[in-house]
């Protein structure tokens, strides 16, 4: 039997179990994949101690990724760079880290909309904080000309240049409108539009009617940004994507088998999140 979890304080809301108990159960694997609140006092004696608790890895969430980081041997350069670990795994009885944010980001874009490439194009990411710091990241990995980033705090946008170089772009948060006729990709991973949130309020009228737009947000699963994008004509791309796809590489180096994301996946969380979800 082998056992993987998810780590985070609180821990109750993940749907972690949800996605890696579906997988396990289509490929008929003796494996668990469980809840574990764990507490910032007692996290780096869980991580020391996983070789010992039978444990393959976990996933790492939620006030966590950061202090993992500095627990674990980074796995990769772009985990480093990150300086934020949600997937552990074990390489020869030592502790690994890495970062599967990056990589859910940019599946999931290809996945819903086939053919569209970031290569030499502009993107403009909304938010600076840990999650902006992944899809940032994996957007000049995957060869953006230029990544413009608009925060509420601009500081925090100018500490991601220092950061990543001089093909990001800090810009205040009210100067985004006159920026959008540029963008081939407009994201974002701010929590405005999450349920419970202020919504997300822009006039995208400059903006090309073939850019691609897209949430991390997915609670709920279309916030009210992307369908202002649906209805004026842009390709727009849901958050839970980036969730499923995220999970894909601990599972396989857990677990043995490279899982696909499929319809019958989504659509199973999407109703966990909105019981009246339909196609
Ligand atoms: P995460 O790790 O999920 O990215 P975070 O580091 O707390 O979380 O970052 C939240 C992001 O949402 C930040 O970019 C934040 O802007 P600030 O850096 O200015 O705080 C942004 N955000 C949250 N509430 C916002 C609001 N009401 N208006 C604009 N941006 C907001």
């Amino acid at each position: 039997m082998i056992k993987a979890c998810v780590i985070g304080w609180p821990i109750s809301h993940s749907r972690s179990p949800l996605i890696h108990g579906y997988w396990l159960r289509l490929h008929g694997i003796d494996g668990s994949y469980t809840r574990k609140p764990v507490e910032p006092a007692q996290l780096q004696d869980f991580i020391r101690s996983l070789p010992t608790q039978g444990l393959a890895g976990c996933n790492v969430t939620i006030p966590h990724k950061e202090a993992v980081h500095a627990l674990v041997k980074p796995a990769d350069a772009t985990t480093e760079r990150l300086g934020a670990v949600n997937t552990v795994f074990l390489r020869d009885s030592e502790v690994m880290g890495t970062n599967t944010d990056g990589e859910g980001y940019v599946n999931n874009l290809r996945q819903a909309v086939p053919g569209f490439t970031m290569k030499d194009q502009r993107a403009m990411v909304l938010g600076a904080g840990g999650a902006s710091l992944a899809v940032v990241n994996v957007l000049l990995e995957q060869g953006a000309a230029e990544v413009v980033v608009a925060n509420r705090t601009v500081e925090r946008a100018d500490d991601l240049r220092r950061r990543f170089g001089t093909r990001v772009v800090p810009l205040p948060w009210e100067h985004i409108e006159t920026h959008l006729p540029e963008t081939a990709l407009l994201v974002n991973t701010t929590s405005l539009g999450m349920t419970g949130q202020a919504d997300l309020v822009l006039d995208l009228s400059r903006l090309p009617v073939d850019a691609v737009v897209s949430d991390i947000v997915y609670t709920p699963l279309r916030t009210r940004f992307l369908e202002t994008a649906a209805r004026r004509g842009n390709p727009v791309v849901e958050g839970l994507g980036m969730l499923l796809h995220q999970a894909v590489r601990g599972f396989s180096l857990w677990f043995g088998v490279v899982p696909q994301v499929t319809p019958e996946l989504h659509d199973l969380v999407a109703r966990d999140i909105d019981p009246g979800y339909q196609r």
